[in-house]
């Protein structure tokens, strides 16, 4: 067959979706389903003889607008059907213009910038012809040695689903039809952070309780959202690989979420169902994969490969081939793929990207979060500053602060904090800088000289240091979670001039920063905060904003705490002041014994360096009448929970007041606390709000021991306050009937 005979598809629109779907299936043979269901990386280098031939479904990574171009049109004239491609793309934080990597994000715990974000991502990546994005990882992330904690949206199931649906919203606006819609993809489908060690690609063992309470409710949240894809994790799910995980594929995925998708497996996850040892060679793998319902396969071969004959053996029925391919052909009509299949080139105006740009600060000085601030440091006054000395590898490295997961950045439009320090304080202050050392991992402490120098001058010393991008991320997991090199050692070595410090921390994940902390006199941590994170950190140094960002994650003291997480079980013996004992205090040769101990280690304190939700303001909130609008709230109806906050301190601010409930009894333990609302509310200096929770009944359900989602009667607790360590506490009631 002349790969030029090409029946011009009908595109006739007048059919309903499902009938044009269902008759373009009818037309297709077996190799053009197939071909549908193959994702070709953009470098293979049968790729356009491949397209030519319908063998190819969705192409990833190609960025280039002509390139697109021309490959949807080889798609589209010269294959027979002429079916238009998917092009998909890591727009993890954005593509040209970057934001906060989501970490960051999640830190401003605001659903308003996080949907802005994504939508801007959208714009962009839209605009060069990408369709789909590989984003949001939705992953619970309760291990900061792993390196993807970046891409992830923290360790809480309440906020990651809040802020994920915001996240497809943004991709997905809308109307997926739209030009500047892109389809969005859940993943990793599922429970992929809990990764043994913290070590990426490793396996996870996740009780199936476990995993529908905390692992599985971001991903019911999104596909309740109506995200268009998920993407199926690498990871053996208790001793069976997701991506031949028919139970969560099949079962829960499709049968009890009726999610109608397409799924696409991760980077060669399929073959590598081989390496796992789950299957025999790629055959096996290509049945295994296609009997759990994975739709697509990314970057190899097994099911072009294999198919054909396991569907001529009838080991794989062809219907199941066809509900997976029209899964992928509905896709394509509901992103209007049929009638709008290319690109027009339309570089962004100006306007649109000065917009975009001040998205990217917003969004990185909502995402700062101030660890420390003593004798209120911060915010630094240019009227009593002379100089200033910026020290460290991160202050001035426009690609460094963009963080992981950034391939189309325009890197030349970040402005570094030296850059923004220096513009925002002109001739009215001093300001040198040194790096002090090349790099974030550098151990050569040559320049430490010329950085002390500048800090003995300086009426202040900014620190600018963390990780460099690459040291998270996928693959790049890290066992000791200390600042990198010798940056704490550069820390002391300025300590010791005696010039007040203030460390601003660029990171991909939580650092353990005990050991400094007493060294510094404020710490504010940016995560990898993006384009603008220098306009957005020198904001916040010199007050022009105020921090109002919360941690999304657990920072532990020491790497040894890990997992610790703020949502964990009570046990038999929880930790408490009253029981824990210091390595340093227990006698010598004190006698053996465990009566009255609890859940604590000897050499490091129970609790977190900081626990999740935390983070100061220049301001200070107070928080008081915690109320309820009833006692005992009936099965099926709401109660309302509130609390006046006022803002007693001398700054006008943002606030993220948080509420945690935890179910005192349960059929199965129930975790110590759990976010179950959040509002991020504006205060004026001496102004005070009453927030308050409605809450629902169904919202305190957990799977029980026969895993079924319930809301048991009982006695519950109720906290609203600053952060998961709050104790303005009330108590209520869920009874079964007045
Ligand atoms: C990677 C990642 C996945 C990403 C995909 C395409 O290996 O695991 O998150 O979307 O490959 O780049």
């Amino acid at each position: 067959m002349s790969a030029n005979i090409c029946q011009p598809l009908n595109k006739n629109k007048k059919v309903n979706k499902e009938t044009f779907v269902s008759s373009l299936l009818l037309q297709m043979t077996l190799k053009e389903k197939i071909g549908q269901m193959s994702q070709f990386n953009n470098d293979d280098k049968k790729l356009k003889s491949s397209i030519q031939k319908g063998y190819v479904g969705s192409v990833l990574n190609e960025v280039d607008i002509n390139t697109i171009n021309e490959l949807q049109r080889i798609a589209t004239q010269e294959s027979r059907l002429g079916i238009p491609l998917l092009i998909g793309r890591d727009v993890i934080h954005g593509f040209n213009t970057i934001f906060p990597i989501p970490l960051g994000q999640a830190a401003s715990w605001s659903t308003e910038l996080v949907e802005t974000c994504a939508n801007i991502a959208a714009i962009e990546s839209s605009s060069n012809g990408v369709n789909w994005t590989f984003a949001p990882m939705i992953d619970i992330s309760r291990d900061p040695r792993w390196g993807r904690m970046a891409e992830s949206l923290g360790e809480d199931p309440y906020l990651c689903s809040t802020l994920g649906v915001a996240m497809v919203k943004g991709f997905q606006g809308e109307n997926l039809s739209d030009t500047t819609s892109i389809a969005a993809c859940a993943k990793h489908f599922a429970g992929y952070g809990a990764s043994e060690s913290g070590r990426d690609y490793n396996t996870t063992n996740i009780p199936e309780n476990e995993l529908r309470n905390v692992y599985l409710p971001p991903f019911k949240a999104l596909a309740d959202a109506g995200v268009s894809t998920f993407m199926a994790s690498f990871s053996d799910l208790n001793g069976v690989p997701v991506t031949g995980n028919s139970w969560l594929l099949n079962d829960v995925l499709r049968e009890e979420w009726q999610y109608t998708g397409p799924v696409v497996s991760d980077w060669g996850s399929i073959p590598q169902l081989v390496t796992h040892g789950f299957s025999v060679d790629e055959k096996s793998a290509a049945f295994e994969a296609c009997q759990a319902g994975v739709d697509m396969e990314m970057a190899s071969d097994t099911y072009a490969k294999n198919l054909p004959s396991l569907i001529k053996s009838n080991n794989v029925n062809i219907e199941k081939v066809d509900l997976m391919v029209t899964r992928i052909l509905t896709l394509k009509y509901d992103l209007g793929l049929f009638e709008n299949t290319f690109t027009q080139s339309t570089p962004l105006d100006e306007h649109s990207n000065d917009f975009h740009l001040y998205v990217a600060k917003k969004a990185a000085t909502k995402s700062c979060v101030l660890l420390k601030n003593t004798n209120q440091i911060l915010p630094l006054s240019t009227s009593k500053i002379t100089s200033l000395a910026v020290i460290g590898p991160l202050a001035d490295d426009g690609y460094e602060q963009l963080g992981t997961w950034v391939f189309d950045a325009k890197i030349n439009r970040s402005i570094t904090p030296l850059q923004a320090i220096k513009d925002y304080v002109g001739d009215s202050i001093d300001v040198k800088f040194s790096q002090g050392l090349a790099t974030s991992r550098s151990n050569n402490q040559k320049d430490f000289n010329e950085a002390i120098q500048i800090a003995i001058s300086a009426d202040i010393a900014i620190m600018i240091l963390g990780e460099e991008a690459i040291l998270s991320g996928e693959a790049h997991c890290r066992s000791n979670i200390d600042l990198p090199g010798c940056q704490e050692q550069l820390i002391n070595a300025i300590y010791e001039t005696g010039t007040p410090i203030v460390l601003v921390i660029m990171a991909g994940r939580p650092i353990t920063l005990e050991k400094i902390l007493p060294k510094v006199d404020a710490v504010l941590f940016a995560w990898h905060p993006g384009t603008m994170g220098g306009p957005a950190i020198t904001e916040l140094l010199f007050g022009e904003a105020c921090p109002s960002g919360k941690l999304p994650v657990t920072f532990p003291r020491t790497v040894g705490q890990i997992p610790l997480y703020y949502a964990q079980k009570n046990t038999g013996r929880p930790a408490s002041d009253a029981t824990f004992v210091d390595i340093n205090d227990i006698e010598i040769r004190a006698p053996q014994t465990s009566l009255g101990m609890t859940s604590t280690h000897l050499d490091t304190h129970f609790s977190p360096l900081f626990p999740f939700g935390f983070g100061l303001s220049y301001t200070q909130f107070e928080y008081k009448d915690i109320n309820v609008n009833m006692c005992s709230v009936t099965m099926g109806e709401s109660i309302e929970i509130s609390a006046t906050i006022s803002n007693t301190g001398c700054f006008d601010a943002e606030e993220v007041v948080q509420l945690y409930i935890r179910d005192l009894v349960g059929s199965v333990t129930r975790p110590v606390k759990e976010l179950k609302g959040f509002q991020r509310i504006y205060l004026a200096v001496g102004h005070s709000k009453t927030v308050v929770f409605k809450v629902h009944t169904d919202e305190l359900a957990f799977y029980n021991r026969q895993m079924k989602l319930n809301t048991e009667p009982g006695l519950f607790n109720a906290w609203i306050g600053c952060n998961s360590d709050t104790d303005l506490k009330i108590a209520f009631e869920v009874i079964l009937e007045q």
